[in-house]
């Protein structure tokens, strides 16, 4: 694992070393994550989502990838339009190759080209893990979605898989149990999530994300930590001992100004 300057990381530094790596490896992820590929995506995430888009008719969704999501929005009854933003060239481009009816733009999260009021949905999925300005990212989600909008956020659960967490097997005290790393520190990393793929992460706490939310008229209404899907764990086998513990969480906001 390498480490970005964790004493006093500016965000523009990160933000740097981060659209450089993602640019590399969007080929990866569009292999590995998209078009049925994962099964997280597909026995999960995407259901979900699904369920939750319902009543939903304008959706931005921030860091859309190779666009996905965007096209599964497109598909739920009711919904009219969908833009999708991301920060990398190279997902833009596949993003309109696979559906040229969809609007994507390149931009990134704490900058959106939108008037307010915009959208009445928008979906984040695993991507404000890699976002350095939280502070700026959900103000702009607040601001461009209308009064009473909802925000689906999907994250890696981040007091579960906290960086160095695990399962650990110690023969010998005899014990099984899940190891949680350093929780309550910010932390800055490019881990190394395959063999030659260095992926930029940052991880804070509940707490943070709750609080900036709230701060920015976002309130939670719902929260899901489902268990990791069937197809994930015959995939991980070595994640059996571990199934209780939950790899995603997902929360529901809504945009309630006082
Ligand atoms: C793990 S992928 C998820 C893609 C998509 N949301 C999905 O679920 O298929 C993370 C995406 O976040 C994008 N990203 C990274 N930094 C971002 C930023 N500051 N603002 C918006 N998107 C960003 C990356 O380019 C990448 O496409």
């Amino acid at each position: 694992m390498m480490d970005p300057d964790q004493s006093s990381p500016l965000d523009d530094e990160f933000d740097e070393i981060a659209s450089e790596l993602w640019e590399n490896n969007a080929k990866w992820w569009q292999d590995g994550f998209t078009r049925g590929a994962d099964p997280e995506y597909e026995e999960q995430i995407i259901p979900l989502l699904v369920e939750q888009l319902a009543g939903s008719r304008s959706v931005l969704d921030i860091g859309t990838g190779e666009g996905q999501l965007s096209r599964l929005a497109l598909t739920v009854a009711g919904v009219e339009s969908v833009v999708g933003i991301d920060p990398t060239w190279e997902q833009i481009f596949e993003a309109r190759n696979r559906a040229p009816r969809i609007s994507y733009l390149k931009a990134e999260a704490a900058t959106l080209p939108f008037a307010d009021g915009s959208f009445d949905t928008v979906i984040a999925c695993l991507v404000f893990e890699h976002i350095a300005d939280l502070t700026g990212a959900i103000s702009e989600v607040s601001r461009v979605l209308q009064e009473n909008g909802c925000f689906l956020f999907f994250l890696n659960h981040p007091l579960l898989q906290t960086p160095n967490s695990g399962w650990i097997d110690d023969h010998i005290i005899g014990e099984q149990y899940w190891r949680i790393g350093k929780y309550l520190e910010e932390e800055r990393s490019v881990e190394e999530v395959e063999k030659d793929i260095y992926i930029p992460f940052i991880h804070r706490p509940l707490h943070t994300y709750l609080n900036t939310l709230c701060d920015n008229s976002l309130f939670l209404t719902h929260i899901e930590e489902p268990p990791p899907p069937k197809g994930f764990l015959d995939k991980a086998p070595e994640y059996y001992d571990a199934a209780s513990i939950p790899r995603l969480l997902f929360l529901r906001l809504k945009k309630i100004q006082f």
